[in-house]
């Protein structure tokens, strides 16, 4: 029977737009998981998202939706973020999917009725970005620590679980299993905390506070807290997915997870299951942060990293996979890194450009010329230098398992790349291309083609767990895959074909950040209109949040809004919608702006920019409602962003953006910010203007 491997990565909250962290998570789980299909384990991969809480409840509310609606939307882009980056996920799981809200009731219940959870009031303060009430000491001039936002104090009659009583068995499951905590200093951490009295988890919130979750089976009043919605999904996902021998795949094997969410993995999760009766999982391993350039990354510094920004810059050299295998290749897990797109460009070139394209095109040209494309059999006995690569690749085949086992991903990935080096020493010690000059070196010259090409077939299966589309492309100019049983030396059959083909592992170019994130005072050239497809790159649409929102003091259908254009700061628009909207309906929603249009004065009121509504043919007014962070610029597939500065609105004429289906299309395209695309309430074909 194959060995299970059960791997999850942390739910997605969705109010939040995908980002390098996400990414980095899922990639880990995929690259885990490939790795384990290769080995010939039984896998089963999950991701998904976080929907319910307080946080989704008022971001819906603000932008004009039913919760579920705004969850039906926002978890989208997560699902895009998986399809960008080739995620071979079993499920998707939604913590809205009907069989994970029963499942948490039938816990919940079972909880309940064992005595486990009891009713008490609770007084403290509470913080709704972390969804979470912290205690005085965590509290600084009235903000709660992870997050600095405000908190505020709540006294209500709540749900407890009796997480206290399991402190001591906890403590010594993790003292037992010195492995389940991974790296050790985290798991050191938990040790630590767990040496403080361990309270009882309020697990409910009164659904006067907050309507959207799972309700209490045994309480209407009440819905359950976040987390303890959130951790069951791990549970839930592969409920209804047998294993091939029948049985069930809990326990996960591995928690991949964030060193910011390693408490209530290592302790309110396993406390949960214990109380619930259900088996802990094998480990949980936490990872580091990424940060963008050597800072924090967050939304105030605009530095953010969005997976599908540097997937599109380098779109035509496998941006995605130069993405997967930088984040794989430079975090040592555990660690935290530092992204920059000068360092990715550096690594897929040194590694994947150089090393491996290196050999691809050196042994590919001398099968082709000396044997008309196709590798001479392995001989029987080899020389020196053949024995040795032979001896190094079966090092790195020993190696790599036991990196992967500890999940030392960036160790296994140094091993494979040590094995690229060799390879292109062989040649250079070997050089065939001398070989092929002298007729009475034509055995030597077959086994040098024969040995390489057996190792670079190793070697692209190495790789293929990070990079499995360019690894199977080249694979297959072989006649090889990635599959079981393809880990060992000597596979190759004899006279394997080598095609000929495409430049597999092409150079990547720094691409100036300018062409693409215009900064907001940055002086800028106007675009060059040449290098300009469609008029559509010349408009800086961007997401703008209504911050106030006021009568025009004299035109009688304008409001004033102020806006919050993220990066380009703070902008002050005149509508002509108030026959529509008042000033109260506008404030935090979100809105489509021209940016960059020429300032205009309205009634004498300056105004710097246009905010974009579609009109339905009934005369009513629908504006559009991106779900991206202030200031993130719309964009289309196949089109730039290369705004021109001080825009003449007639420059918008020939820019034709309607709604079809409830959303913004260009060209029959949807029109994307922040990786979401643009939902509009107008019929279809209405006009945005
Ligand atoms: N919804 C919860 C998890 C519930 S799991 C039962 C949550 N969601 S999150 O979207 O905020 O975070 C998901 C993951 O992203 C966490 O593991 C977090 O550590 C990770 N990251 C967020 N920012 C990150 C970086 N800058 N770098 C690396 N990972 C980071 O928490």
């Amino acid at each position: 029977m194959p060995n299970p491997f059960y791997v999850t990565t942390p739910i997605y909250y969705v109010n939040d737009v995908p980002h390098i962290g996400h990414a980095y998570t899922s990639v880990l789980g995929d690259v885990l998981s490939r790795w384990h299909r290769l080995v010939g384990d039984e896998v089963y991969f999950l991701t998904g998202t976080d929907e319910h809480g307080q946080k989704v409840q008022e971001a819906a509310a603000k932008a004009g939706r039913t919760p579920q609606e705004h969850v039906d939307l926002t978890s989208q882009r997560f699902r895009e973020m998986g399809r960008l980056l080739d995620l071979t996920n079993d499920r998707f799981i939604r913590t809205t999917d009907k069989d994970h809200v029963e499942f948490v009731q039938s816990v919940l219940q079972g909880l309940w009725d064992k005595g486990e959870i009891y009713k008490s009031s609770y007084k403290g303060l509470y913080n709704v970005r972390d969804e979470r009430f912290y205690s005085e000491s965590d509290i600084r001039e009235g903000r709660g620590p992870a997050a600095g936002e405000p908190v505020e104090e709540v006294e209500e009659v709540n749900y407890f679980f009796k997480m206290g009583s399991y402190q001591q068995r906890l403590l010594d499951h993790i003292e037992k299993n010195p492995a389940w905590i991974v790296p050790d200093f985290r798991r050191n951490e938990v040790l630590g905390f767990l040496r403080q009295p361990l309270g009882d988890l309020c697990i409910s919130r009164p659904k006067s506070r907050l309507s959207w979750g799972i309700e209490l089976p045994f309480d209407k009043d009440f819905v359950t807290y976040v987390w303890f919605d959130a951790l069951l999904n791990y549970v839930t996902g592969p409920r209804g997915a047998k294993r091939a021998d029948g049985t069930s795949w809990w326990p996960a094997s591995v928690h991949l997870i964030g060193k910011d969410i390693l408490t209530t993995h290592s302790v309110y999760w396993p406390t949960m299951l214990m109380g619930a009766g259900i088996e802990l999982p094998r480990q949980i391993l936490a990872h580091g942060w990424w940060m963008a350039d050597g800072q924090k990354m967050s939304k105030s510094l605009g530095n953010v990293v969005d997976p599908f920004e540097v997937a599109r810059k380098y779109e035509s050299v496998g941006g995605a996979e130069a993405f997967r295998f930088f984040l794989m290749r430079d975090m040592v897990v555990g660690q935290d890194s530092s992204f920059s797109e000068a360092g990715m460009v550096k690594v897929v070139n040194g590694d994947l450009a150089n090393d491996v394209g290196n050999i691809v095109s050196r042994i590919r040209k001398q099968v082709a010329t000396q044997f008309e494309g196709k590798v001479p059999a392995l001989p029987a006995t080899l020389f020196d230098a053949s024995k040795e690569l032979k001896a190094k690749a079966e090092s790195v085949l020993a190696e790599v398992p036991n990196q992967m086992r500890l999940f030392r991903v960036s160790f296994a990935l140094e091993e494979t790349m040590s094995l690229a080096r060799a390879i292109n020493s062989y040649l250079e010690n070997t050089a065939p291309w001398k070989l092929a000059k002298d007729g009475s070196k034509r055995q030597e010259l077959a086994e040098v083609l024969a040995v390489s090409s057996e190792a670079l077939r190793l070697l692209l299966v190495l790789l293929s767990p990070y990079i499995p589309r360019k690894a199977s492309e080249a694979l297959a100019l072989l006649g090889e895959s990635a599959a079981p049983g393809k880990l060992a030396w000597g596979l190759l059959p004899a006279d394997a074909e080598f095609k000929d083909g495409p430049v597999l592992f092409p150079r990547l170019e720094v691409k100036k950040p300018e062409a693409d994130k215009p900064k907001a005072d940055a002086k800028q050239a106007p675009a060059a209109t040449a290098a300009v497809k469609s008029p559509f790159e010349l408009v800086d649409f961007r997401v703008a949040k209504v911050e106030a929102a006021e009568d025009h003091p004299s035109a009688e259908k304008l409001l004033v809004l102020t806006l919050d254009v993220g990066e380009l700061g703070r902008k002050q628009v005149c509508a002509g919608i108030k026959a529509h909207f008042s000033a109260a309906d506008m404030v935090g929603r979100k809105l489509l702006l021209v940016a960059n249009l020429k300032k205009a004065k309205l009634r004498g009121v300056e105004s710097q920019g246009m905010i974009l509504a579609a009109d339905n043919p009934d005369g009513s007014v629908h504006l559009l409602s991106p779900e991206g962070e202030p200031g993130s610029f719309a964009r289309v597939d196949g089109y730039d962003h290369l705004p021109g500065q001080n825009l003449a609105i007639e420059a918008l004429d020939p820019v034709v953006l309607e709604v079809r289906g409830g959303q913004l299309v260009f060209e029959g395209k949807p029109v994307t910010a922040g990786g979401a695309k643009i939902a509009c309430s107008a019929v279809d074909g209405a006009k945005a203007h």
